[in-house]
């Protein structure tokens, strides 16, 4: 999955990313409901070089893409493409906070769901997100995620436990999309 778009590029994590990578992940504004929080720079080295030797569409995998602006080239932020199954696909994704409220995810939500419906041939995209994380849960119902769980303090968080919420698309549904089905 290699996109340049008129404001993004979306190609491979490369080493020399890994600064900038560990200093958003690291961020607590972005880690606070992600599942993977680096601690030192050598947790986002790590990351990059396993990175290498993940092929889309391996089972059981995340596989990272790099989010850049597309003139600068500048790391803005990683997706992930959690191939759950052989039909159903996670997403997940970061962005530094700088570079957030420009409508960046959202483009590169919509990238995705291109890739793994259109491009991969998927029947099912699902996503999971904290109840409080309420960007996230507005980002997922605005590329057309439809809510379908809710999880009650089904995650370990820190000392206590927190809310999962699951949302899903089908391939049917990114073909159609539901606001068009009654025109
Ligand atoms: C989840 C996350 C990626 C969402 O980022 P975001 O900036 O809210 O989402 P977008 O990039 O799509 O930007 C949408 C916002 O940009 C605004 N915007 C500005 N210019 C825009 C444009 N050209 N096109 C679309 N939206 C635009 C929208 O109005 C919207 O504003 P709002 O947030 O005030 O509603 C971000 O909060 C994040 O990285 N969080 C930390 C990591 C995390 O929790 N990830 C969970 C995975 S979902």
């Amino acid at each position: 999955m290699q996109i340049v778009t008129a404001r993004l590029r979306i190609d491979d994590l490369r080493p020399e990313d890994a600064s900038a990578l560990f200093a958003y992940r690291s961020d607590p504004e972005v880690a606070r409901y992600q599942g993977w929080k680096p601690s030192a720079l050598a947790d986002a080295e790590r990351f990059i070089e396993a990175q290498k030797h993940v092929a889309p569409d391996t089972l059981g995998a995340w596989w990272q893409r790099a989010i850049r602006l597309r003139d600068s080239g500048d790391l803005i932020g990683d997706l992930g493409l959690h191939f759950v199954d052989a039909d159903t696909v996670e997403l997940g994704i970061s962005l530094v906070p700088a570079q957030q409220h420009h409508g960046y995810a959202r483009d590169v939500l919509e990238l995705a769901l291109d890739f793994v419906f259109g491009g991969l041939r998927k029947h099912r995209v699902i996503a999971s997100a904290d109840p409080r994380n309420t960007a996230c849960v507005r980002l997922l119902e605005g590329v057309g995620l439809r809510r379908e769980a809710h999880f009650r303090e089904s995650l370990r968080d820190g000392e206590g436990w927190a809310d999962d919420m699951l949302f899903a698309m089908l391939e049917k549904e990114w073909l159609v999309p539901a606001d068009t089905e009654d025109r």
